[in-house]
């Protein structure tokens, strides 16, 4: 029996440039559109039960076929999120790229990606330099008040870990489309891991904290910290956490740190946009192992 497949209608196509489009169209719209060639994915049987259910989960993520029901910073957002997960080697998925070896990126695809997504960069220079002194102002006023306060739990449980601003950073990511610095930090086991190249899977006890600011650039282009925007953990207990990849999940936003989700549930966001990494105990940074 032939897997149910169907082409929904095109609400309003993803509108950017027509060399970045074709490089959509070729690796991603198999999934990630109304757009779906119905003619590919019979060749691969038994396979293609497996593909079905890709197009449903890929297409629910991201639908270049729906982009007009987007905002235009989710556009933005959805749109640096695929050239991450394309430079990752997360997307296109490789089972199929194994099936349809032309929709590979090439490094030219991959180098058009970027630079219009750099593009896109929102501009954060601020047009004095008191306001900068405002902002490292605040940031440091929050750094001390946080200290005192008392942050309520997650709602899966997860308390809240102020050491680990005091933890070695293991890598820096600018997000260009929103003008955010993203720092990743790991605890002592996280690090210990890393020297030991023990981190697939990473051992029990490890942790890595996501810290996102706003990025500041002076008139010199200086790039500098501004205000806290949220902090992110990933706690590694393989029996703990068994339903959840063997990762607990938190986050905490605003300088307030407000515990993230309505329920538990929330981690269910976290799983599907750290899937693709699955092969890397499902974490995205890879560290430099010396
Ligand atoms: C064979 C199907 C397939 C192809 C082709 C594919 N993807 Fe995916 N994509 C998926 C699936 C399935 C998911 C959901 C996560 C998972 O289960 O791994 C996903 C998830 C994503 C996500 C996360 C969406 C979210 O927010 O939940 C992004 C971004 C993404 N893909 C981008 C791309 C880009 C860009 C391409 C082309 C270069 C691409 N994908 C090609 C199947 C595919
Ligand atoms: C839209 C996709 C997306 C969602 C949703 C998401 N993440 Fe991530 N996460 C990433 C990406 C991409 C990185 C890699 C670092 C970067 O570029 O920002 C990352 C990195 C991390 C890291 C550092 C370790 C690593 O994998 O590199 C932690 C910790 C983390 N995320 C926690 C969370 C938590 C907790 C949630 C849910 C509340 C979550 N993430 C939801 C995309 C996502």
């Amino acid at each position: 029996m032939r897997p149910e497949i169907t082409n929904p209608p095109i609400t309003g196509d993803l509108q950017v440039p027509h060399e970045v489009q074709t490089i959509f169209k070729n690796s991603c719209y198999d999934c990630h559109s109304n757009e779906t060639n119905l003619t590919w994915y019979d060749k691969i049987v038994p396979a293609s039960w497996l593909v079905a259910q890709h197009i449903k989960d890929g297409r629910s993520g991201l639908n270049f076929s729906n982009w007009d029901q987007l905002s235009p910073a989710d556009q933005k957002a959805k749109l640096w999120e695929s050239v991450n997960q394309v430079t990752l080697g997360a997307m296109p998925l490789s089972s199929y790229t194994l099936a349809h070896p032309k929709a590979k990126l090439s490094p030219q695809d991959i180098k058009v990606l970027k630079d219009y997504i750099w593009n896109l960069r929102v501009n954060n220079m601020p047009q004095d330099t008191s306001k900068i002194k405002a902002l490292k102002a605040q940031s440091d006023y929050f750094k001390k008040a946080e200290v005192q306060a008392e942050v309520p739990k997650a709602p899966n449980g997860i308390a809240y870990i102020a050491d680990y601003k005091n933890w070695a950073v293991i890598s820096t990511t600018q997000r260009v489309d929103n003008g955010t610095m993203r720092i990743i930090y790991g605890n002592d086991i996280a690090i210990k891991a890393i020297k030991n190249k023990q981190i697939s899977p990473w051992p029990d006890g490890a942790i890595l904290a996501k810290a996102a600011y706003d990025e500041i650039e002076d008139a010199e282009g200086n790039i500098s910290q501004g205000a806290f925007k949220q902090v992110e953990f990933m706690i590694k207990d393989h029996n703990k956490y068994k339903t959840t990849n063997g990762w607990g999940f938190s986050r905490f936003k605003t300088p307030q740190l407000e515990p993230y989700g309505k329920n538990a549930d929330f981690t269910i966001e976290c799983m599907r946009c750290h899937q693709p990494m699955e092969k890397n105990d499902h974490v995205f940074t890879l560290p430099i192992l010396q």
